[in-house]
């Protein structure tokens, strides 16, 4: 059966990867507790996603129930009929970044911002054009590039200079080399807000030396320290740039699969066209949940903010009380975990199996990110501080057996 070079670049996915592992998981304690009913093998506790438990503002689900039976919602929808959406989420942009949006040619309806970072690159560029991504990058951008057959030239993070782009390690022929560059502040995994003066670089040099500068911000109200940084902020944003939002972190809707894009005007009109081959847009019902999320209920992201602060902190001292000392990010959802020394030498994805068979509990290995990521865990904060302290004991007890 032919399937092409570019699917076997692709690879399985680090989330596709886990999500086996924790299957396989299931099936072995079920199995176990089949065979012995008195058996209580540890269950799941899946830290490896960062799908919120806490729940979407009932104002946007109610809009959604009442659209869901008006015909219009259940027929395809065109790029015309998602204007109310264009609308609500210029308005949005207006009161966040005090920037005027026109609805028409800069802002895209996105089935999730994953899926418009991904399409982006075969908008933008040609087989064997070069792009800049850092790494750890999110998997849909190096994904992305994949598809579009670019050539990637990653950016390495490190901690010891938090995270911050080195954007003074790409030599200035790179620089006119590039077609595009893909950014993302605050950073999963590496749970880092980020600076604004990092993306003012980032444009001025993309504004320079003329290439297209993607800046996927589905964080954008979830600094925990200070403010993210946001491309719409920066006044060149016209110039190179496009923004990628999303209502799956901010407003808890990830499932529904809503997000958007704001950018230069031939930017979102050439990612459209590539939509256009791919997609009919989200259901008109989820978009008015979307509209409603937006417009009625604003601070959403203000109290998850107050809950993840709780849970960081409570997770953090948990792990530390375990001998496990953890960074303090500086954004929501994450924690971004060096291996133990006694388990560096495994690396992340055998660490992170060994951990679910032993423990119960689901963390992302680093890998999943790039070799940047190698060394590193991501954990989401997506369960009750106390459900999570518990895994942090679970967690302890099966480092303890593992070392002794
Ligand atoms: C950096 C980044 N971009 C995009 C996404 C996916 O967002 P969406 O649900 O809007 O596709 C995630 C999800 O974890 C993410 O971390």
């Amino acid at each position: 059966m032919p399937i092409s070079e570019r699917v076997a670049r692709l690879g399985s996915g680090v989330f596709a990867r886990n999500d086996q592992r924790k299957s396989d998981y299931r099936q072995y304690c079920s199995a176990l507790s089949a065979a012995d009913p008195s058996s209580s093998p540890a269950p799941l506790l899946d830290l490896s996603l960062g799908s919120t438990d806490l729940p979407p503002p009932p104002q946007a689900l109610a809009a959604m129930a009442a659209a869901l039976t008006e015909p219009g919602s259940s027929s395809y929808c065109l790029h015309a009929s998602t204007r109310p959406f264009r609308e609500a989420a210029a308005a949005w942009a207006r009161r966040r970044f005090d920037v005027a949006v026109d609805p028409d040619s800069e802002v895209l309806l996105l089935v999730g911002s994953q899926e418009g970072t991904a399409h982006l690159p075969l908008a933008v560029l040609d087989p064997g054009d070069r792009a800049l991504l850092l790494d750890p990058f999110y998997p849909s951008h190096r994904g992305g590039l994949e598809l579009a057959g670019a050539r990637s030239l990653l950016l390495p993070l490190q901690a010891e200079q938090g995270w911050r782009p080195p954007f003074e390690q790409v030599p200035s022929s790179q620089w006119e080399q590039l077609k595009l560059m893909v950014l993302g502040y605050p950073h999963n995994p590496t749970a880092t807000t980020g600076e604004q003066a990092w993306l003012e670089e980032a444009a001025a040099r993309a504004v320079q030396h003329g290439f297209v500068f993607a800046h996927d911000n589905p964080y954008v109200d979830l600094a925990l320290e200070g403010e993210a940084p946001a491309l719409l902020r920066s006044p060149h944003w016209r110039q190179c740039g496009i923004e990628f939002f999303s209502l799956s972190k901010s407003w808890c809707l990830g499932g529904f699969r809503l997000a958007f894009a704001i950018g230069a005007a031939p930017l979102i009109t050439a990612l459209r066209q590539v939509k256009g081959v791919v997609d009919f847009n989200q259901s008109l019902a989820l978009q008015a949940g979307a509209i409603a999320a937006l417009e009625q209920a604003p601070q959403w992201p203000q109290q998850l903010r107050a809950t993840y602060r709780e849970r960081r902190d409570r997770m953090m001292g948990a792990l530390e009380a375990q001998g496990w000392p953890v960074q303090r990010p500086s954004m929501a959802l994450y924690l971004w975990l060096e291996l133990p020394p006694v388990a560096r030498a495994m690396g992340s994805e055998a660490f992170c199996a060994a951990l679910l068979k032993g423990s119960g509990v689901a963390l992302t290995p680093g890998n999943g990110f790039g070799d940047g990521g190698e060394g590193w865990v991501r954990l989401a904060l997506v369960h009750p501080a106390a459900e999570l302290e518990a895994g942090a004991g679970r967690i302890g007890n099966w480092l303890r057996s593992f070392s002794g």
